[in-house]
């Protein structure tokens, strides 16, 4: 059986480490802040010091940090993945980076003679803790077979796109609805309220519209009443349009709302909304706009 690591439990890498658990799956875990891997290691988790320690024991190792930055630090930072490198070694990468410093990261690896995997996911922990992300990957193909299994339970759709870097190509254009979507819903609602009109009736309505989408069914509802407990967080968001209009410029392209986007998104930080889920970009505009109800 393949022996696996994660390197950053956070919201994300917990839930898939919990999956991955139950699922019988062999787990080392590794996170900067100890105290997260607590749940993993009374469920069975293996914990190590270091990333290091997590290479050394697992043949696939899952990087599920912040941002690229953080991807370096843990890959080839003091007793990184690369201190700990063996033959069978594969890194798969589940951070949603800048596809040219996946490349650059795939390539430094590559250098060590390890094979780097990138394999960003949409959805979160609540649809992780039972294997329902969606996967894009790219890199080696037969790595990327060899571990097919694994990467099947951690998700319910895998899609292969290439050469490395192509998956966060497809994962930034992914986001990029995300934000876009949470601002649109946010500014319906704000307008609705501007109005003097029950949200509820706005989502009513667009719920019987060809126009719905799952956050407009599910999510909005908690929207409306700032229930905003975190499963991906306002500044993780902001970070991936940071990302995204980043990896426009170096396309050669200006996407216009995207940068707009990003100018709301960076407010809301700035005004303390970073730490609650991203969907409480309503609750930054309803306290920016001082709209009612
Ligand atoms: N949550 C989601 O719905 C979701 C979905 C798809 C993709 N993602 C992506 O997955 C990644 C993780 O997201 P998350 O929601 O799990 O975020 P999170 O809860 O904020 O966790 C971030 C993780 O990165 C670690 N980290 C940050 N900087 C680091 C550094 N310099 N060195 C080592 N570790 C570092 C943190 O360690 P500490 O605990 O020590 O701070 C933590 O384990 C992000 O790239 C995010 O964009 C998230």
């Amino acid at each position: 059986m393949t022996e696996v690591g994660i390197i950053g439990t956070g919201m994300l890498g917990k839930a898939v480490g919990l999956h991955l658990l139950e699922s019988g799956i062999k787990l080392n875990v590794y996170n900067r802040t100890k105290e997260k891997t607590k749940e993993l290691v009374e469920k069975g988790a293996k914990s190590f010091d270091s990333p290091k320690e997590i290479a050394k024991n697992s043949e696939l190792v899952l990087t599920v940090v912040k941002d690229a930055d953080a991807v370096r630090e843990v890959s080839f930072g003091q007793n990184g993945i690369v201190a700990g490198k063996h033959n069978d070694l594969v890194v798969a990468d589940m951070s949603t980076i800048n596809p040219n410093d996946s490349k650059n990261i795939a390539k430094k690896f590559h250098d060590e003679g390890i094979i780097m995997l990138d394999t960003p996911v949409m959805g979160g922990p609540n649809v992780a803790i039972n294997g329902q992300l969606v996967m894009m990957a790219s890199g080696n193909e037969e790595a990327f077979e060899k571990h097919k299994k694994v990467f099947q339970t951690i998700a319910h759709k895998t899609f292969f796109l290439g050469e490395n870097g192509t998956a966060h190509s497809v994962k930034l254009a992914m986001n990029l609805q995300i934000g876009m979507l949470a601002l649109a819903l946010s500014e319906g609602i704000t307008l609705t309220r501007g109005a003097k009109v029950n949200p509820e009736i706005f989502l009513k309505i667009l719920n019987s519209t060809y126009f719905k989408t799952g956050m407009s069914e599910n999510k909005a509802y908690q929207m409306i009443k700032d229930k905003v407990e975190p499963t991906f967080t306002l500044r993780n968001l902001k970070k991936d349009l940071d990302t995204i209009n980043d990896a426009a410029k170096s396309y050669g392209l200006k996407l216009p709302m995207a940068s707009q986007a990003l100018e709301v998104y960076n407010k809301a930080v700035e005004d303390g909304f970073g730490d609650i889920d991203y969907t409480g970009i309503l609750s930054y505009l309803k306290e920016s706009t001082k709209v009612e109800n």
